[in-house]
């Protein structure tokens, strides 16, 4: 049997994975040492292989077939467009994409205004104002702290991930539009959905019927 390949999201996403597969029974019991540096861990029983990726980075290894399965954000996948399978929801990670800025910048949603969007997510930026709005917008891609950008001046609005909110309202900002919702996906390598069918319908069986 050759190893199954998980590519798995760093951080919260990635503890939250482990615990869903665990609830299966095909955890890794070498991931949870939170003093290693290791980015690859091995069940040598279930012949699995997990390994940590930066979120933007999973969707990669997943399309190359560098991992068979992949779980990171519906916001990463969408950004990064990669000829792969979305094959579940997984229910964790929820949050929104929205358009933020001052409550003044709600007016310039509305009139097919020429505005600036700054966000980490240029491509969802464009599809949600090109084609979904039919509003002419100039984007600029930023890499973080994307609240930052109508507070300088830099840009009129934002869109950026909202979990609690609690950025937003810290800088003086409101929710303006909501773009869509977004939790952690599991993502496939196409060739990997046919070869390896059977393991991976397995596992995507299981982890649905642990979903609350
Ligand atoms: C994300 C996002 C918002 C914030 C939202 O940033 O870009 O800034 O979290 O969370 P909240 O609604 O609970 O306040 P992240 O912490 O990932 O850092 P970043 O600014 O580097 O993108």
């Amino acid at each position: 049997m050759r190893y199954l390949t998980f590519a798995l999201t760093k951080g919260r996403l990635a503890d939250k994975t482990l615990e869903a597969l665990e609830k299966i029974g095909i955890g890794c019991e070498e991931m949870h040492d939170k003093t290693s540096r290791k980015l690859i861990f091995v069940n040598e029983e279930k012949k699995l292989k997990f390994f940590l990726a930066k979120g933007p980075d999973v969707p990669t290894y997943v399309e190359h077939g560098a991992a068979d399965i992949g779980v990171t954000g519906k916001d990463i996948i969408m950004e990064e467009n990669r000829q792969i399978y979305e094959v579940l929801d997984l229910g964790f990670g929820k949050c929104r994409m929205c358009v933020c800025g001052p409550a003044e910048a709600g007016s310039l949603l509305k009139h097919q205004e020429m505005i600036k969007v700054a966000s980490k997510y240029p491509r969802i930026a464009r599809d949600y104002f090109h084609n979904k709005k039919h509003q002419t917008v100039d984007i600029i891609k930023l890499n973080g702290s994307i609240e930052l950008a109508p507070i300088v001046g830099l840009t009129d609005v934002i869109v950026d991930i909202v979990e609690t909110g609690t950025t937003l309202k810290e800088n003086g900002l409101q929710v303006l539009e909501e773009v869509c919702p977004l939790s952690a996906r599991m993502v496939v390598n196409q060739v990997s959905m046919r070869m390896e069918a059977e393991r991976i319908r397995w596992i995507i069986n299981e982890l649905k019927k642990n979903l609350n």
